[in-house]
């Protein structure tokens, strides 16, 4: 294949996301903020990333981690200043590293501004920047289960048979998009900050905008009498003119970075990430959520097989690349740690975690790489569930503990799923509270392995799954002979046995051959060719006569060596 993808700035970019509550804290309040960030600038710039998401540093009551937003123009004090803010997006820059914040536009928190008001007077203009409906005789208007459980509908305090809708917490009432002033109201911000010199967004909940109300009880699908809500208000026919809008309105005009949390279905791709796509990438959902049913509960694992995760990474990387461009990622802040998803428990060592970074990182699309994952962090054992902050979590184990389970069997079901596995504290060093903080008592338990896993050791440690992430990034940089073909390179399956992922990365007269073995025992593989080794886990065999012996959980990249006539 020739170089006929366009050039593009976020697609030559490796990104870094931080979960600002727990990266770093600099003034001893337990709590990590905008400063700590600052600070640990040279640590990114040296590990090669030159994107970093932060999560939502938003002025906030905290609900929802942040994602409950009461003031879209202020920076909470938890995190810092505005002034804080601006010299983290200019020193970043210095070190050629761009910012994107959380863009949450689906919901507001219940005290922001204009939610207050429209409470205070129903005659408000705020009261139709919210979505309230009247009850059926006292009851909600349907029997909708919000994301994080309960019915989507809230009561209005002191306004009787009135309620307004929340998709998720009821302290995040949704925006209602169908009153231009909100959408209005919206783009201004979006070009607020990206004046500032902000390098784009995440875009949070973006498919939840459009909304399908019914009136009625459907039938439920859970023990609660509720109903998924998600076929009334996921992807409704209409909202591709909002997304237009804002991307001319906004970001086009900025040549901004844009990556949407939206679980788009193959014929509507090329709409979202097409030449003249609503954004430039989306997150692949193919098979971060494989281990969980559709309808989301964490404690209803599914079964999963390596031939599944295979055909599904392999599908959507053949899709994508079709339409447009993908964002890759193994975790993120509303995941648990890859390594205890993807991994039986006795074969979770540096060795699997680098195979999976293999693996995730060679993909066709812009990695994404979640703070801790670079040092191979894992799930926290908590002792309660009381030790839990994340409001999903508290759902979960409410509905585990209904459905029949034990709290002790419910407990282990929020170590392999919670949220919190990857919000504790990044793990800096081996001293007190990991590095994170010098405060006695912190936001969230820092896990007690920082004493073996953490940045300082792995630094100085050449064979660390820190040193083999800055490899695979530096791949990808300009210093780097393979960085075409590892950013722009086709991605060609191999065929392989079931245990087996492999495949080519092509451009021009380069070609890269990646190689997973996902199983503890031996295999191998033949392909046509000759290939050297650039990058691998293990020691590997020679390849003898196109035959490749692969140890298990082996993680390799090869290129191949041009034969001259
Ligand atoms: C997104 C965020 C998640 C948040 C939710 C509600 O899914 O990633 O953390 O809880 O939106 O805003």
């Amino acid at each position: 294949m020739k170089l006929t993808e366009a050039k593009e700035w976020w697609k030559e970019s490796v990104v870094y996301q931080i979960y600002p509550r727990s990266f770093q804290d600099s003034n001893g309040d337990g709590i990590g903020d905008i400063r700590g960030i600052i600070e640990r600038l040279p640590y990114l710039a040296d590990l090669g990333i030159n994107v970093v998401w932060l999560c939502p540093v938003y002025k906030s009551p905290m609900d929802d981690g942040g994602y409950d937003i009461s003031d879209y123009y202020q920076i909470d004090p938890m995190f810092g200043t505005m002034d804080d803010m601006d010299e983290l997006i200019e020193k970043a820059g210095e070190l050629g590293i761009k910012i994107l914040m959380d863009l949450v536009v689906n919901h507001t928190s219940d005290e922001h501004e204009w939610f207050q008001k429209a409470l205070a007077n129903p005659k408000s203009k705020y009261r139709d920047y919210y979505i309230f409906r009247e009850g059926i005789n006292g009851n909600p208007p349907n029997n909708w289960r919000s994301y994080f459980g309960g019915s989507a509908w809230e009561p209005v305090p002191s306004e009787s048979n009135m309620f307004y809708l929340h998709a998720f917490s009821k302290k995040q009432p949704d925006l209602n998009w169908e009153n231009i002033a909100v959408r209005n109201e919206c783009i201004q911000m979006i070009n607020w900050w990206l004046e500032k010199g902000l390098g784009g967004f995440r875009i949070d909940a973006i498919l939840n905008l459009k909304k399908r109300i019914e009136y009625g009880v459907f039938p439920a699908n859970g023990e609660d009498g509720l109903v998924f809500i998600g076929h009334w208000i996921l992807n409704q026919p209409g909202i591709e003119e909002w997304l237009n809008e804002i991307d001319e309105l906004t970001f086009k005009k900025h040549n901004a970075f844009t990556v949407a949390e939206a679980d788009v279905p193959e014929e509507r791709l090329s709409e979202y990430i097409g030449e003249n796509g609503h954004f430039r990438m989306v997150f692949d959902f193919s098979y971060t959520d494989i281990d969980t049913p559709e309808t989301g509960e964490w404690f209803k694992q599914s079964k999963w097989t390596v031939k599944e995760l295979k055909d599904k990474i392999m599908i959507n990387e053949l899709i994508t690349q079709r339409n447009g461009w993908g964002a890759k990622y193994l975790e993120n802040h509303d995941q648990p740690r890859s390594i205890n998803k993807y991994l039986p428990q006795e074969y979770q060592d540096d060795r699997s975690k680098k195979m999976l970074a293999v693996l995730f990182m060679m993909l066709h699309g812009t990695p994404f790489i979640y703070q801790g994952q670079e040092i191979g962090m894992s799930n926290i054992r908590m002792d309660s569930i009381t030790d839990y902050n994340d409001i999903a979590t508290h759902d979960q184990y409410r509905r585990a503990l209904l459905s029949g389970m034990s709290p002790d069997e419910a407990l282990e079901w929020m170590y392999r799923r919670s949220r919190d596995n990857s919000r504790t504290p990044m793990q800096w060093t081996n001293q007190k509270n990991a590095g994170f903080s010098n405060a006695d008592e912190i936001w969230l338990k820092t896990n007690p392995n920082y004493h073996e896993i953490n940045v300082e050791q792995e630094q100085m440690d050449e064979t660390s799954v820190l040193n083999f992430y800055k490899k695979l990034i530096y791949l990808r940089s300009d210093f780097s002979k393979y960085k075409e073909v590892t950013i722009y390179g086709e991605l060609v399956p191999v065929e392989s046995s079931d245990t087996v992922i492999a495949y080519k990365r092509i451009i021009d007269d380069k070609e890269l051959l990646i190689v997973v073995n996902f199983s503890d025992a031996e295999d191998q593989l033949f392909t046509e060719g000759c290939y050297e080794q650039i990058i691998a886990n293990v020691e590997l065999p020679k390849i003898v006569e196109n035959k490749f012996i692969l140890p298990a959980y082996t993680g390799a990249v090869f290129s191949k060596i041009l034969e001259v006539e």
